[in-house]
């Protein structure tokens, strides 16, 4: 058997310190081969484009792809053109990676991290399901004019196909069928009509092919305000993509940690068959780069979402969070999630420590 092919792009800030951590932990649970490229800030430095050529023929051929972060400080006067942002916005387009992934999931040794009471995020487990190609992002007219009278206009353009909607409902439909049967479709559908369209193909699929799919529809800002008033009511948020990375930061925050937080980005159907690159949602974090505290454990839990989306081996990806939930439970901590009692250890350190859980030790 071939081994399948992992492309690895450490990216900017301490996205080197925890790819590197999460590389040796795939080494430990697999027979991978790894190959290296450049996305973002330090591709723009190197070869004069945030996602350069040669990162693009390499991420064509990989079977899945590990991002660390990319952005900073230094780039920010750049042209938004070159910004290493849109490296990462064109990756995602580039391999069609529609389907964004996003678990907030409460570790119960964490849950008193959370700026919410214990008892309304105890337990907490929703999956955000946010398009990721299509939406205000990509539309079309789009651009900053200046008018004839030296007045200037700046536009961007909400638009979503009937498939694009299609195709996204139907991960989550997948999805939620492997877990509590709940989807809550999120719109603003009594203003804007793109998101009308959204409502009623999502309702659509779901009565034709998911009829055993509770669904049911929320505008963007009930949603916002629900997540932080009850949050477990969620299961499965199906979300266009301006609003899921909106509510994904909201949601991440309820769990008290985005340094422990994976997330999938899915070329096609909910298995990734296709195209997939996985990541930390956390960013780039210039400000702790180079130190050696980074917390390595959202990367290290990307890491078992690929081994259960891309190389459907789910008993793997059961391992390394375990192993994860096995070191936080001897009170290993680095300083982002550190709490009273508790260890606080570098990013080796920590790598270390989960190397050893899944030994065993
Ligand atoms: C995210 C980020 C990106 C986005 C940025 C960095 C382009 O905020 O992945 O949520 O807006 O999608
Ligand atoms: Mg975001």
């Amino acid at each position: 058997m071939t081994k399948k092919h992992i492309l690895v792009l450490p990216g900017d800030g301490i996205g080197p310190e925890v790819t590197a951590q999460a590389v040796r932990v795939l080494q430990a649970v697999g027979d991978f081969r790894f190959g290296y490229a450049n996305l973002g800030g330090i591709a723009f430095d190197e070869e004069g484009d945030p996602y350069p050529k040669s990162t693009r023929a390499a991420a064509h051929k990989a079977d899945a792809i590990l991002l660390g972060a990319v952005g900073g400080l230094k780039w920010e006067p750049l042209d938004i053109s070159v910004r290493p942002e849109k490296g990462l916005l064109g990756i995602r387009k580039d391999l069609e990676l529609f389907a964004n992934l996003r678990p907030a999931v409460v570790f119960e040794e964490l849950a008193a991290a959370s700026s919410l009471k214990p008892e309304i995020v105890a337990g907490l487990n929703i999956m955000i399901v946010r398009e990721l190609t299509g939406d205000v992002y990509f539309g079309e007219p789009r651009g900053i004019h200046t008018n004839k009278d030296g007045s200037r206009t700046g536009i961007n353009t909400m638009i979503y196909h009937d498939w694009e909607v299609q195709r996204v409902a139907r991960v989550a439909f997948n999805l939620a069928r492997k877990r509590g049967r709940k989807v809550c479709s999120i719109d603003k559908a009594n203003v804007l009509v793109s998101t009308e369209m959204w409502r009623q193909e999502v309702q659509k699929l779901r009565d034709t092919e998911y009829p055993d799919i509770e669904l049911s529809h929320m505008y963007v800002d009930n949603a916002a305000m629900q997540l932080v008033r009850n949050p477990k009511q969620f299961d499965v948020m199906l979300t266009g993509n301006i609003f899921g990375d909106i509510l994904s930061d909201e949601a991440s925050m309820l769990t008290g940690s985005l340094g422990m937080l994976p997330s999938a980005s899915l070329g096609s159907g909910d298995t990734g068959k296709c195209a997939a690159l996985y990541e930390p949602i956390h960013g780039s974090a210039p400000d702790i780069a180079g130190k050696g505290v980074a917390n390595p454990i959202a990367t290290i839990l990307s890491v078992a979402m690929m081994l259960r989306y891309s190389f459907d081996n789910a008993a793997a990806a059961d391992k390394v969070e375990q192993a994860v939930k096995k070191v936080l439970a001897k009170g290993l901590r680095t300083r982002d999630i550190m709490q009273e009692g508790c260890t606080a250890i570098g990013t080796v350190a920590m790598g270390d420590a989960i190397l050893n859980a899944l030994e065993g030790k």
